[in-house]
């Protein structure tokens, strides 16, 4: 018998609770699931309890990784192991594991991204080696990577979820934490965004497109040019535009033009660029409104940008900013490609990816000769 859902386990940002519950529950309705989320301020984690009881795989189709924006990770949840006694953890952990009869591909110890929870590191790096040992020995844990990923969500030493995820449709990093390196010559910080955007938001085929020498980029609030340092890395030219100043290391390496004018009225001298990036400090519905004029029009045939969203209301503000992109691309017809994201490097905002899907081929009456 395959596991029943309890509900969802979802990992955020501290301080995210209430825009990843919102948004459980809004995705959850969407897809017939009848329920409620769970959460607690600067928890760091949300669960979505069903009222129902439903197979695990029905629930994992239903709630996509890539429909959430808040939710860094999500497993469907199976089973909670409470109250395992301090002299012996492992046994309770093990037959609840077994007692589900799925067999895993991997393990993947998740914890809240709080202070409070990485006092359970030290503990989990003794204990887990144990569990998995035993999840070996029992053949539940396989070599085999295209099974479902275990996901074990500890509270504190007693208390663990157990949840359910399949490989590509969750996030390939371990709760959802992108922990990339600090390239030693970009401009700013923020080049770890947009680093971690052309992988959380994009598939390798679109980057292999899309990132290579001899292309163009346009990067709108460009200054100190963390961003156009990620193209300018990759060969591709940029038109950095900022009235602020440009790190000097970046224009001299020559693939960077510093274009000193406002990112709403410039126009480019291209035709077409392949990349359009805006990280602009702006209201959010004005930026939607921007890209998506580039986008839709044709000016630039992808885009990734920054959504800086009020402290307050930024679930309602994120909708409204989906509806201004979607008006502009229903104006001529048009169909386009939209995934946003709450990644690991962003605070305040959201990173999205923007890009038009090419028209279905018109078909032409074939002539038959009479
Ligand atoms: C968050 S910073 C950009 C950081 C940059 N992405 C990086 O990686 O270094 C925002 C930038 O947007 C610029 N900015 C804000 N409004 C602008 C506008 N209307 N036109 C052009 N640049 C603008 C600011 O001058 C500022 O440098």
């Amino acid at each position: 018998m395959s596991p029943t859902a309890k509900g969802l386990i979802l990992l955020c940002r501290p301080g995210f609770e209430a825009e990843c519950a919102a948004e459980a529950e809004a995705i959850a309705r969407h897809a017939g699931l009848q329920g409620r989320a769970r959460t607690a301020p600067n928890a760091g984690s949300v669960h979505f309890v069903c009222d129902e009881l439903f197979d695990w795989k029905l629930v994992l189709e239903a709630t996509p990784f890539s429909a959430f924006v808040f939710a860094r990770q999500r497993s469907v949840w199976v089973d909670r192991v409470a109250d395992m006694p301090q002299e012996d953890r492992a046994t309770p952990l093990v037959e609840a594991i077994a007692a589900l009869e799925v067999q895993i591909g991997r393990v993947e110890v998740e914890t809240a991204d709080t202070n409070e929870a990485k006092t359970l590191s030290g503990f989990l790096k003794r204990f887990i080696p144990h569990i998995e040992r035993a999840l070996v020995s029992r053949r539940i844990l396989r070599d085999k990577p295209d099974l479902p990923t275990l996901h074990l969500f500890f509270k504190d030493s007693s208390q663990a979820d157990l949840g359910l995820s399949r490989p590509g449709d969750a996030s390939p990093w371990n709760m959802g934490i992108a922990r990339l390196r600090m390239p030693r010559n970009a401009p700013s910080r923020s080049t770890l965004k947009l680093a971690e955007a052309f992988d959380a938001l994009m598939t390798e085929e679109e980057r292999a497109q899309s990132l290579k020498p001899g292309l163009y980029a346009v990067d709108l609030g460009a200054a100190p040019g963390g961003w156009s340092y990620q193209f300018s890395e990759r060969g591709m030219h940029v038109y950095a535009v900022d009235n602020g100043p440009l790190a000097d290391s970046l224009v001299a390496a020559g693939m960077v033009e510093h274009v000193r004018a406002d990112g709403f009225s410039w126009r480019s001298p291209r035709k077409q660029v392949e990349w359009l990036v805006c990280d602009m400090v702006e209201q959010p519905a004005r930026i939607a409104q921007l890209v998506s004029d580039w986008v839709a029009s044709g000016k630039a045939k992808r885009c990734i940008f920054n959504l800086k969203l009020p402290m307050k209301k930024r679930f309602e503000e994120l909708k409204r900013c989906r509806q201004v992109i979607d008006a502009r691309f229903k104006l001529h017809g048009d169909s386009y490609v939209l995934r946003i994201k709450h990644l690991y490097h962003d605070r305040e905002e959201v990173t999205a990816y923007l890009a038009k899907l090419p028209a279905p081929p018109v078909e032409t009456p074939k002539m038959s000769r009479r």
